[in-house]
């Protein structure tokens, strides 16, 4: 068999693993042949391409980042790709692409198989959004970045008696904001699911600082806003891959916290940090098996479908039932993590 395979979209910790687990697969249990497509699809579209064996995927397990580059792609050149499917697929002499990517990439990915492209596909965000699957590889470092950046400004905002405003990525999703918020405790979480007031926010620092607690770490997703009314917040504008822009939650609303409380706000913008560097033990194993599947998956015929995590077990589900909605947020997670507030 030969296999195509591309990282796409925003990058994440645990691609390398992905990369090095299906040429692994496929060239040691099944002879087959492995391809990496440069700058995700991209490069499938410009020709560039190189071959993978196993002295390139040597030592890339720890690493972050991917070795092939990744690349967000403008609709219209998403839809040139599904429009020449066939073609690529011909001139490549590709059996399988495995694209591995976030929503957008799985969206593409649908459209290449929907076109003819035996596609297998293997979800991968740091956000933990894509519906269809328990988890992402890439999430679990993001969370342990938050929660140890929050761990290190719980002493530096005591010794200010500041309120810190950490701001985390999550984008539609506030799953990272949610479990660094509680890993690391703090005391106010807000995600892009739930609209927050900041007078609550407000009262709950007060009560804080009249029990004697000399601080407050609210976790902000970067896509978190306030409720109607409640506070300035413009909103941003449209890039030409359709994300907003944001304005800035972090900020703006250690300003306004500052204000109303006549204390001191710091926000912190975690930013790309949680996307960089080495991935978790738990994402390199996630995102191994997810190479291991979609190489079995290729070679069973599974077409049009994506690697996906279901309790313990990796299993296949439809792309189209990955890419209907995202995965976000629950309420009752929600009140979970409110209950030590
Ligand atoms: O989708 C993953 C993600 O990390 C989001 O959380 C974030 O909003 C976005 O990518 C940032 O994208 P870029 O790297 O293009 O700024």
């Amino acid at each position: 068999m030969r296999i195509g395979v591309l990282t796409a979209g925003g990058d994440c910790p645990g691609l390398n693993a992905v990369i090095r687990s299906v040429t692994h697969r496929a060239l040691a249990a099944h002879g087959d042949e492995v391809i990496g497509f440069e700058d995700g699809f991209r490069g499938l579209l410009e020709g560039r391409y190189r071959s993978l064996d196993l002295d390139s995927v040597s030592g890339i397990l720890a690493r972050g980042g991917t070795i092939l580059g990744s690349a967000r792609l403008e609709r219209a050149r998403l839809r040139e790709a599904a429009d020449n499917a066939g073609e690529l697929r011909a001139e490549y002499g590709l059996d399988v692409l495995i694209p591995i990517g976030g929503e957008g990439t799985l969206t593409a990915a649908r459209m290449l198989s929907d076109a003819g492209m035996p596609v297998v596909g293997v979800p991968k965000t740091i956000d933990n959004d894509i519906n269809g699957t328990d988890r992402t590889f890439g999430f679990d470092t993001a969370v342990t970045v938050a929660t140890e950046a929050i761990d290190r400004l719980k002493t530096t905002a005591e010794s200010h008696q500041r309120v810190m405003v950490v701001e985390v990525m999550g984008r539609h999703a506030g799953w990272i904001a949610l479990e660094a918020g509680m890993a690391g405790g703090a005391h106010g979480i807000c995600v892009p699911e739930r609209p927050f007031d900041p007078a609550d926010l407000v009262s709950m620092i007060e009560e804080r600082f009249n029990r004697g607690k000399r601080f407050a770490v609210i976790c902000v997703a970067e896509g978190a806003h306030p409720a109607k009314g409640t506070m300035e917040y413009g909103v941003g504008e449209i890039d030409k891959f359709g994300h907003e822009r944001f304005t800035g939650i972090g900020a703006t609303l250690a300003r306004e916290l500052e204000a109303r409380l006549g204390k001191e706000a710091r926000p912190v913008i975690l930013g790309h940090v949680q996307r960089g560097g080495v991935p978790t033990a738990y994402d390199r194993v996630l995102a191994g098996r997810f190479g291991w599947h979609a190489v079995e998956a290729a070679h069973k015929g599974v077409f049009g479908h994506m690697t996906a995590l279901h309790g313990t077990r990796v299993t296949m589900v439809p792309l189209a039932d990955a890419i209907t909605h995202l995965k976000t947020v629950p309420e009752d997670r929600m009140q979970e993590a409110e209950s030590v507030f």
